[in-house]
């Protein structure tokens, strides 16, 4: 290999999401299997260099491959368990490191392939087994997460108390069972309050996960205000408990429903991983997301070997394209766009735009609003990135996507979609309430190779055909 052909694989190879994996793989593989030829010498220069571009020697250095290379070049006389043992990790990592190759050719243009298809085909080998705890996952966002985990190739096991949740005449989640319809797959579920320590424990202890998507909260601002015990409790005890039983099992990947409330007021915008939080928190929900994650960064620092990602959302919207899933609030909606849509469907006569006198374009209140889709794939974003560096302590992460809409351009796309009049009122601010809010979503795109995808277009199509097919809800569709 020319020292050109050198720079170039590794400036290709800086910018790929798998290559610290394909590097891994291969090395092993030619170490292996070719020791001493040209080819290690070039793997060795290829190292080096890319240890430049953040690739450094530690991928040579993963415990699980050193292990199994021990047991390969050492115990061949000895123990056939472990030369079996050490084979079949080392198999393992060869297929991967072969797929993975082809992606990386493939993504990098020299190969004439898909290489989305053949990245999703190595996750599927590495990842497989991966057992995924999720709580609240029949709530809006659980299930469209389930949802995504599932097609991703995680095996997940769901668990809600259907506090604000649908289940059907046999106690089944509602929202789970179209799940399992779109995704032709089942979706293991049990009824369960992660208040109750006990329950968890049984559920624990009869599983072995390798990580948790902690999404059971009480999530409704105005009624945090009015129940604030209700939410303290119901928030920080689920969210201890799941820490507990971590610590027992030994459960060290840990992903929590954070939101965009833990940042109060924004003093500047757009708002960054890195601006205050804890400042201006208006009501007892936003509390709870806010202690919750100093109790997660404490418990990072106390068990250095976990992983814990706190995902901050925005505000989601939309539904699954199929229209068989979406949200389905209890009662009337406390978020703007299914308030909107049901204006649109009749079932509200009218919409009060809180305030047009804000200092945005229109006056009425901008926010980030991201589709349901591109949140959940955040998750499955934030699991992959675990899984491909194996350790990564605790990070925090916008979900949202850097573009803030208003109420009325919210209104006005909606209009769109539904090809409806949606009838608005002009009412006082409430409390609170400030002109704009949206992110920066950069830290994502890089280190979790996400970004949203879908506009404000798709939220709303998704929306409305959610409504129309389940004007009712998940109860009588
Ligand atoms: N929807 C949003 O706009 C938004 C924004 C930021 C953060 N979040 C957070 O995302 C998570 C999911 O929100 P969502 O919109 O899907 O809400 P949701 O109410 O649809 O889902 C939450 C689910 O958790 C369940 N649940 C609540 N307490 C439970 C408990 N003790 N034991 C078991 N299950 C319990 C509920 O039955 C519900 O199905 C929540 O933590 C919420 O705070 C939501």
């Amino acid at each position: 290999m020319s020292q050109k052909q050198l720079d170039s694989v590794t400036k290709a190879l800086s910018t790929y999401p798998g290559r610290d994996k394909a590097i891994r793989s291969l090395a092993f593989y030619l170490l292996l299997h070719a020791p001493g030829s040209v080819r290690q010498k070039e793997l060795q220069a290829l190292a080096k260099q890319l240890s430049g571009c953040r690739l450094v020697m530690r991928q040579f250095n993963h415990p699980s491959m050193i292990k199994a290379c021990q047991m390969l070049l050492q115990t061949k006389k000895g123990d056939p368990i472990e030369y079996y043992a050490g084979a079949g990790v080392t198999i393992i990592y060869t297929v991967y490191g072969v797929a993975e190759l082809i992606a990386w050719l493939a993504d990098a243009g020299i190969l004439a392939l898909d290489a989305a298809r053949w990245y999703r085909y190595c996750l599927y080998l590495w990842i497989g087994g991966m057992k995924i705890l999720v709580t609240g996952a029949a709530g809006f966002i659980g299930s469209h997460t389930v949802l995504e985990l599932v097609e991703s190739g995680y095996d997940v096991f769901c668990i809600d108390n259907f506090v604000n949740a649908v289940a059907d005449d046999q106690g089944r989640p509602v929202s789970l069972l179209r799940v399992a319809e779109i995704t032709g797959k089942q979706i293991p579920f049990e009824k369960c309050d992660v208040c109750d320590i006990n329950q968890l424990d049984e559920i624990f202890k009869k599983h072995k996960f390798d990580g948790l998507i902690h999404l059971a909260a009480l999530k409704a601002v105005g009624e945090s205000v009015a129940k604030p015990y209700d939410y303290y409790s119901n928030n920080l005890v689920a969210s201890l408990n799941l820490i507990k039983m971590c610590q027992k099992y030994g459960v060290k990947n840990f992903i929590f429903s954070s939101s965009a409330t833990v940042y109060g007021p924004p003093k500047e915008l757009p708002i960054t991983e890195n601006s205050p939080t804890g400042q201006g928190i208006t009501n007892p929900y936003g509390q709870t997301k806010y202690m919750m994650e100093q109790i997660l960064i404490d418990v990072g620092k106390a068990e250095p070997d976990w992983n814990i990602v706190l995902l901050r959302y925005f505000n989601p919207v939309g539904a699954h394209k199929s229209g068989k899933i979406g949200e389905d609030p209890k009662g009337v909606p406390n978020n703007l766009m299914p308030f909107v849509s049901q204006v649109a469907i009749g079932k509200l006569p009218v919409l009060t735009i809180y305030g047009d006198k804000f200092d945005t374009p229109d006056g009425t209140g901008v926010r980030d609003y991201i589709h349901i889709v591109d949140l959940a794939k955040g998750h499955v974003k934030a699991l992959d990135r675990i899984k491909a560096k194996g350790h990564i302590g605790t990070e925090i992460y916008n979900l949202g996507t850097g573009t803030g809409y208003s109420v009325k351009e919210m209104v006005a796309a909606m209009e769109k979609a539904s090809g409806r009049k949606i009838s608005t009122k002009i009412g006082v601010p409430r409390p609170g309430d400030v002109a704009t809010v949206y992110c920066d979503p950069a830290l994502a795109k890089e280190k979790l190779n996400w970004q949203a995808e879908f506009g404000l277009d798709d939220m709303c199509c998704d929306l409305w055909r959610w409504q129309t097919q389940n004007p009712n809800g998940f109860l009588e569709a």
